[in-house]
């Protein structure tokens, strides 16, 4: 686990394994993706929902963009105001956030939508924030598309399938372009791109999120998998999609 400053509180379980994920160069390269696809002007501002730990807008700061974090969670805001002094962090969800109609140039939600139960009205949301002709990305991985290498597909099927229906929206990323259209953005763009996680420090986390699922046998297949995560070979690969558009004039 990462150590903190002094000072900085210890991150929740959920938000150590974002940071091992998050420190893989290939999600450095997907985050930076986001940030270009955003296409603001210095200076302008961004809101950053669902922050966690504050890392992208610390980078979109660096960039010199004003960037805004908001999140709901009090443990995680504490995390990123420590991580981050000096940083914009407010408390507060995708369905209310604390700006005025237009506020901003650039709305950006990575890793969200799959926790929200209603992702539309979140974009209409995105919508009243943003000023005509600014620009929203969404990015985040398909829960029911995961891949695990094990030797019992039956019980993976059955896990990764559990752990899919107790996500609010599993398949929120895949719905990211129909949900903006159906939204009233425009220009809207989708790409993908698969995560493959063969570390096991990374991927033995993953995989014990996906055992936690009430499934029989779960237990002797994450034997499996640690067993794979010894010998090397342990494999999960995660689809994600990366979706931006345009927000229409007035409202
Ligand atoms: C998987 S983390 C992703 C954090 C960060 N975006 C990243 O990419 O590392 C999901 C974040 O969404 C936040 N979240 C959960 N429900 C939310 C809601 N209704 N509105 C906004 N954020 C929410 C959580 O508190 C958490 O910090």
């Amino acid at each position: 686990m990462k150590h903190e400053a002094p000072g900085v509180p210890t991150p929740p379980a959920s938000l150590a394994r974002l940071d091992l994920a998050d420190a893989l160069p290939a999600a450095a390269r997907l985050r930076a993706r986001s940030y270009d696809l955003l296409a603001v002007p210095p200076g302008a501002a961004v809101v950053d929902v669902g922050c966690g730990s504050g890392l992208a807008v610390a980078e979109l700061v660096a960039r010199g963009v004003r960037a805004i974090g908001v999140d709901p969670d009090p443990a995680v805001l504490a995390v990123a105001a420590g991580r981050r002094p000096g940083h914009d962090f407010r408390r507060s969800d995708a369905y209310a956030l604390p700006l005025a109609d237009g506020e901003v140039a650039g709305y950006r939600a990575d890793k969200v939508f799959h926790l929200l139960d209603d992702p539309a009205r979140a974009l209409a949301e995105a919508r009243r924030v943003l000023a005509p002709g600014g620009r929203v990305v969404l990015t985040g991985q398909d829960w029911d598309a995961i891949v695990v290498d094990s030797d019992d597909p039956g019980t993976t099927r059955a896990l990764l399938r559990a752990r899919a229906d107790a996500m609010p929206a599993p398949r929120s990323a895949r719905a990211y372009r129909a949900t903006l259209l159906d939204n009233g953005f425009t220009d809207v763009m989708v790409e993908a791109r698969v995560s493959v996680f063969t570390d096991p420090a990374v991927a033995l986390p993953m995989l014990e999120g996906y055992a936690g699922a009430p499934v029989e046998g779960a237990g002797a297949w994450m034997d499996e998998q640690r067993r794979r995560a010894r010998d090397g070979r342990v494999l999960v690969a995660v689809p994600v999609f990366l979706a931006a558009a345009t927000a229409p004039g007035a409202v």
